[in-house]
């Protein structure tokens, strides 16, 4: 019998494996009564479209380059990236403060092994950061946000949270734009929370990996200009650019202690991995330097992205009993459930993990993402709804053959490129209307 380590049953199958397994469980299920099953996929945030040419082409180029590399990042890599955070972002151009890293979420489990604190998590949250504080023996508190706020932790809530906290070192995990909410925090929201920071010492480990799919991009701030002595950037190539698979991700350090940071991170990336893939990271440097074909990718993507989160978002909001926010960047919006908790405990559905298992049954087939996998506690029934569920490819030729113009023929363009979002909108909306009417029939196992 082979025995396993305690730390890791600290950590819960990632919400894109557990949505997989429910899916393929139920394909099985449906398949025994001869169901034609096909789903509608709300769950997964993967960017639908192809990396930006030129970053595939320098990858093509760069395959030779097998060697050995610095732990921290190529030299090349991490002054383009350097020059990238000061165009889009105004951060400073320094090389020095910048680390390559496996992906934003190593970055995160590497940054948490080194600095040191209690972390604290603004709810609903991205599943990534509770179970790596778990796993690393770090204590984490899940901190509420509200509705009335855009689920945006406020500066006010901050204040009085740590007052309840007793001394030492905090680490506050920022998300903006918000996975789940699609919520972008402004400039003067940053300033108050950064002000309470600066106050008590709290590090902020700021996760900005959506930040180039904000809508309206030039009202976008990173908190790192604002707080920089307390500040990690995180971003990486996974969602602007498509290329969750390259497995790269850059931190934008402090000006305070980098150098020891910098010491920390080689140290365990010289123990446990080396360094990013070499060819990746060589590839990169095209990704972050000025390319006008990579700018206009942006450019268009986000816009694809806009046309489709604020229509998905428009057509939930028609379903009563929902509470919708409404997405300014990123993949994703928040649909509260909670208004119809008593309908849902009266159809079985017990808890927020219930609510997407619910959902998936047949014959409703919605892959959501709810309960553990944001944070929630049981009795919070909330949605995550992703809305990048249609084919990149065929949806960015067809922007730039015909730009929707105005809000008629963007909800025509979605309905045409998009359908299974616009069927899938339909079908929550049966749900909740059975729900209501108490016909609502689960096939709940
Ligand atoms: C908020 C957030 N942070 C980080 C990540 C992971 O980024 P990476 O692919 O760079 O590890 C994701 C991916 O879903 C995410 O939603």
């Amino acid at each position: 019998m082979i025995r396993f380590e305690e730390n890791i049953e600290q950590i819960e199958m990632p919400e894109n494996l557990a949505i997989g397994l429910m899916v393929a469980k139920q394909h099985e299920k449906c398949g025994t009564v001869g169901c034609d099953f096909d789903y509608f996929g709300f769950a997964f945030g993967q960017s639908p479209f192809p990396p930006p040419r030129p970053l595939v082409k320098a990858l093509e180029e760069n395959a030779g380059k097998s060697g050995y590399a610095d732990a921290e990042g190529i030299f090349e890599l991490r002054e383009a990236v350097a020059g990238f955070n000061a165009r889009h972002f105004k951060l400073e151009a320094d090389p020095e403060r910048i680390i390559i890293g496996p992906g934003t979420k190593g970055i995160f489990f590497l940054l948490f092994s080194i600095i040191s604190g209690d972390v604290i998590i603004p709810v609903p949250s991205w599943i990534g950061y509770a179970p790596q504080a778990r796993f690393l023996g770090k204590k984490y508190y899940p901190l509420s946000t509200y509705p009335e706020n855009n689920y945006k932790l406020t500066a006010e809530e901050l204040e009085k949270f740590l007052g309840t906290l007793d001394g030492g070192q905090h680490l506050l995990v920022l998300n903006s734009p918000n996975n789940p909410t699609g919520q972008v925090y402004s400039k003067s929201e940053l300033t108050e929370i950064a002000s309470v920071c600066r106050k008590h010492g709290v590090i902020v480990f700021s996760d900005e990996i959506y930040a180039l799919t904000t809508f309206d991009f030039s009202d976008y701030v990173s908190i790192g200009t604002i707080y920089p002595e307390g500040t990690f950037v995180f971003n990486g190539l996974s969602k602007d650019r498509s290329a969750g698979g390259y497995r790269l991700g850059t931190c934008h350090l402090p000006d305070s202690d980098c150098r020891k940071i910098k010491e920390g991170l080689k140290k365990l990336a010289a123990t446990m991995y080396t360094n990013i893939t070499t060819p990746v990271q060589h590839a990169a440097v095209t990704a972050y330097r000025e390319n006008e074909e990579i700018e206009d990718y942006l450019n268009v993507t986000r816009q694809i992205h806009r046309i489709m989160g604020r229509t998905t978002h428009d057509l939930f909001t028609s379903i009563e009993g929902l509470r919708v926010t409404r997405p300014d960047g990123g993949f994703y919006f928040y649909a509260d459930f909670n208004e119809l908790k008593d309908e849902l405990l009266r159809a079985g559905v017990k808890d927020s993990n219930g609510l997407s298992k619910a959902l998936l049954s047949h014959p409703h087939h919605i892959a959501t993402v709810t309960g553990d996998a944001l944070l929630l506690p049981d009795d919070n029934f909330g949605a995550r709804i992703a809305y990048v569920d249609y084919s990149g490819r065929q949806v960015y030729e067809a922007y730039l053959a015909n730009m929707p113009v105005n809000k008629e023929e963007e909800t025509a363009f979605v309905k045409k490129h998009a359908p299974m979002m616009v069927s899938g909108a339909e079908a929550v909306s049966e749900f909740v209307a059975s729900l209501k009417t108490g016909t609502l029939q689960l096939e709940l196992q």
